[in-house]
């Protein structure tokens, strides 16, 4: 069923990003010596980025991997924009920023983006997952968690914004509303038979795939895996098989 709901994407690319949510270097670059080459994408998120800061962002890069850095800025325009132009110096290729900052945030940093490093591809948050109807209610949004999601997608893309960040079940309908064009990277994924952990709205790699996902990010079903490394490689071995 799912295939049918996406035939332009089933044959297209899907990368997979690790989430290197570790609490020290050490832990981190140990878990890099263990993975090697099989993975090619790493997130960067707050907890070590706080703790270690640029300094690791370049030795990982330095060991070949490209960085998705997860920071997720909001501020004023012109702060979240000098940001961007400090990240521009580092070697990173994808970096978050939260929709709800609005559209003058989302076009200052996609301007500093462009003059700074062109090569910076920029992804909008929308809703955290971790917001329901009544979450966004106590903020003072009426709107329904999907239609502010699609809300927010809009005004990211329009802003300058290369891509989203979102949940699996989001994908069939932002694919649909957008289409091919924008990155759509998307947590919430476990193969079949991993553990779910906290995650609730969860969503096999593959499905993930063929819904038109660009980059999926997985962390626990891999670090927490006895045998890293198979299990980094055979979820790629999975988003590379053909479906026909
Ligand atoms: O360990 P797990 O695979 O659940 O990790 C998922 C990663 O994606 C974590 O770094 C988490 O912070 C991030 N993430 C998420 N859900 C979101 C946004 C980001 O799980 N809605």
């Amino acid at each position: 069923m799912l295939l049918s709901m996406v035939q332009a994407s089933k044959h297209s690319n899907c990368e997979l990003i690790l989430a290197l949510d570790l609490p020290t270097k050490a832990e981190a670059l140990q878990c890099l010596d263990d993975l090697g080459d099989s993975v090619r994408w790493v997130k960067i998120g707050l907890q070590l980025f706080t703790l270690c800061g640029p300094e690791l962002v370049r030795e990982i890069a330095d060991r070949g991997y490209q960085i998705f850095l997860d920071l997720k800025l909001h501020d004023i325009p012109n702060t979240v924009a000098k940001a961007v132009e400090s990240i521009c110096q580092l070697p990173v290729d994808l970096l978050t920023l939260h929709a709800s900052g609005g559209a003058e945030m989302l076009g200052w940093a996609a301007k500093a983006r462009d003059s700074e490093n062109p090569s910076l591809r920029l992804l909008a948050v929308t809703v955290l997952t971790s917001m329901d109807g009544a979450g966004l209610q106590s903020i003072g949004v009426n709107a329904a968690p999907q239609e502010q999601v699609e809300r927010l997608a809009a005004l990211s893309l329009e802003a300058g914004i290369d891509g989203l960040v979102c949940s699996p079940l989001e994908l069939a309908v932002l694919r649909k509303r957008f289409g091919p064009s924008p990155l759509i990277v998307t947590p919430g994924i476990r193969p079949t038979g991993a553990a779910a952990n906290e995650q609730k709205r969860i969503m096999t790699p593959e499905d993930a795939r063929q819904l038109g996902a660009s980059m999926i990010v997985v962390g626990r079903p891999i670090l927490a895996s006895a045998d890293p490394r198979s299990a980094a490689l055979s979820i790629r071995t999975t988003l590379e098989t053909e479906t026909v």
